[in-house]
């Protein structure tokens, strides 16, 4: 089967070809502005190096070729949404858009990477409410709030492929990812003038670099996390489409177990952390404020469960729960760094 797989140098590109490898049958393309999370494995997959703004054609010239495109191309960090909105909408939206048109030219299956993000807040009260992908609203908060332009692009995206699904110009499947967390998620900041990941990549950073773990308005929003070994289990499935079960659906992959407020996760990795290295972590967890860690324009999604009935009937369920996923998680990078506190 020849998979395509545009931004395959990202966290979830990367995990995902890594897991493809064992499988002979799929001969493997990918995309991507560089390789650097790929090199190790860069020679068994054909890749290409380009900026999907200025590609020349080439993408719809592989996209003729192949049997399955994954499109992973996006911007996910909400600093992104606040400190470059404009950027976001034409990464997320346009260029996505572009390859939505070069699938229908070619009559293409297309696997578009979404986010649990369309689904935005319960209300804004922690209510747990379990999201489900053809029943739950779409709740953002007001245009000011750039937050939700992220969320809004990508929700216009599904929303055409739905009607384009529906016209019968494309077999579509959307994938909306519920906080995969792993090897190699976004990038260790060494000071924290360095950039701004993910909650995550940020914890682990403040581990590995001594640093208190930041709080955002004292890290009282919920989030559930998916280790990636279990995701890339569940796309390998989507990939595959036994008896065409996932042809135009919008499936969510996540963990609804693994649920935490973000507090009690920063004190859980360090936790971990303490145990894996055996030392005490001495500069614990700090609350900050919402506009002096993002800046204005900030709102958060108070809280996001999946429902995961979909992939429960083709017999896949998370296998790592909570603990288990940080412990993997901090283990990959505690091998690879030394701590310098
Ligand atoms: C992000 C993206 O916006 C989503 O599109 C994507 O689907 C999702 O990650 C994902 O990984 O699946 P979010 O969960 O809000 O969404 O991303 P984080 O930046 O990791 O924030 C999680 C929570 O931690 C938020 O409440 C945030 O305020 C808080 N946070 C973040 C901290 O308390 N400290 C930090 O250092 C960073």
């Amino acid at each position: 089967m020849n998979v395509f797989i545009l931004g395959c140098s990202g966290f979830i590109g990367s995990n995902l070809i890594k897991y493809l490898l064992n499988y002979p049958k799929y001969i493997i393309t990918g995309f991507d502005k560089n390789d650097s999370k790929i090199n190790e494995f860069k020679d068994q997959i054909k890749f290409i190096q380009g900026d999907i703004q200025n590609e020349n054609g080439l993408i719809k010239e592989i996209i003729s070729d192949s049997d399955v495109i994954i499109d992973l191309i996006a911007h996910a960090n909400p600093i992104k949404y606040i400190e470059t909105p404009i950027e976001v909408v034409d990464l997320n939206f346009s260029q996505n858009l572009n390859i939505i048109k070069n699938c229908i030219d070619h009559k293409k299956r297309l696997i578009q990477f979404s986010s649990c993000e369309v689904y935005g807040m319960t209300g804004g009260d922690h209510s747990p409410v379990i999201f489900n992908e053809e029943n739950s609203n779409l709740i953002l908060g007001p245009i000011k709030n750039q937050r939700w332009i992220y969320s809004c692009a990508k929700q216009l995206l599904e929303r055409l492929l739905y009607a384009y699904g529906k016209s019968g110009s494309i077999n579509y499947t959307i994938i909306r990812p519920f906080n995969f967390v792993g090897p190699k998620i976004d990038f260790l900041i060494k000071n924290e003038e360095d950039g701004c990941p993910r909650a995550p990549a940020q914890f682990i950073s403040s581990l590995l670099y001594g640093r208190s773990l930041k709080l955002v308005d004292g890290g009282k929003n919920y989030r559930t996390y998916l280790y990636i070994d279990d995701a890339t289990r569940a796309i390998k499935l989507i990939i595959d489409n036994k008896n065409g079960l996932f042809n135009n659906e919008i499936i969510n992959i996540g963990a609804p177990n693994n649920e935490t407020r973000i507090e009690d996760l920063a004190n859980l990795m360090i936790d971990l952390y303490q145990d894996i290295i055996g030392k005490n972590f001495k500069h614990g967890v700090e609350n900050v404020d919402n506009l002096d860690f993002y800046g204005e324009g900030y709102e958060d999604c108070d809280r996001r469960i999946p429902d995961i009935s979909k992939l429960e009937k083709v017999g896949w369920v998370p296998k790592y729960n909570l603990k288990e996923t940080f412990r993997q998680t901090l283990e990959y990078y505690l091998k690879n760094n030394t701590p310098l506190n």
